[in-house]
């Protein structure tokens, strides 16, 4: 007999379009989303904003254990999670071209990910949600319900990520310049020493090129069906 809520762990290299997968997905199932990356990212902002070197990784993980994150899941799931760190809130600011280029190396550190992981693990204590990270289903809930691995090539994400500036009014950046951020950002995520990305045993891979938002919604929803209507 289970003993808490169903968990849904959503893992993928950047721009697969995982976030706005995830809040929907969250949205139709009726469970919570929690946006690991935002949490990693919210850390990275305050280290900028301190002003200690990205380097530092003593004084980034004194900061790691003593700061407060919130998250703040919007009802819209087209909106994206509101995140405050040491009560500010730094929703867009966490966003920004900077510290999407710093947030690999904090995100790499050992001390950083022990303190984040562990406060996601007790957000998901009781369960009831999906979670969206690089590591959810190897490291932070391995014994999830259902694990969703997400993929797309380096070139359809660029594209999609570049279509995304365009939609927020960001400068534009060249599709080739995405493309080597985007190889670079995965090169790093996936083989940092500690919880490097890579698909969780047992998890269903599902590649995204030439598929909608809708449609990789609807394969989620219908392999989450199957999982429970094995399981009941
Ligand atoms: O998904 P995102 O782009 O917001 O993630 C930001 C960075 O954080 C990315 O470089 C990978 C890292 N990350 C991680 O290491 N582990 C997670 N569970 C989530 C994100």
């Amino acid at each position: 007999l289970r003993d808490r809520q169903p968990i849904v762990a959503i893992d993928g290299p950047a721009g697969v379009g995982k976030s706005t997968v995830s809040r929907s997905v969250a949205r139709e199932l009726g469970l919570v989303y929690l946006d690991t990356g935002a949490m990693y990212r919210a850390l990275t902002w305050l280290v900028l904003e301190s002003g200690i070197s990205v380097t530092d990784r003593c004084a980034i993980a004194e900061l790691a254990n003593r700061c407060e994150i919130q998250l703040a899941a919007s009802l819209d799931a087209a909106q994206p999670v509101r995140v405050w760190i040491n009560n500010r809130e730094v929703t867009s600011a966490i966003r920004s071209l900077e510290v999407t280029a710093n947030v690999s190396a904090i995100a790499a550190i050992p001390e950083v990910r022990h303190v984040l992981v562990k406060q996601q693990q007790q957000w998901g204590q009781k369960g009831g949600l999906v979670a969206e990270g690089r590591d959810i289903g190897t490291q932070v809930f391995p014994d999830a319900d259902l694990k969703i691995f997400l993929t797309a090539s380096v070139q359809e994400r660029a594209k999609r990520r570049q279509q995304d500036f365009l939609a927020q009014g960001q400068p534009q950046v060249s599709l080739e310049q995405l493309e080597r951020d985007i190889a670079a950002r995965d090169w790093q995520d996936s083989n940092r020493e500690v919880a490097p990305l890579k698909k969780a045993a047992g998890a269903v891979e599902i590649i995204t090129d030439g598929k909608s938002i809708t449609q990789v919604i609807a394969e989620i929803v219908s392999q989450y069906d199957r999982v429970f209507a094995r399981t009941d």
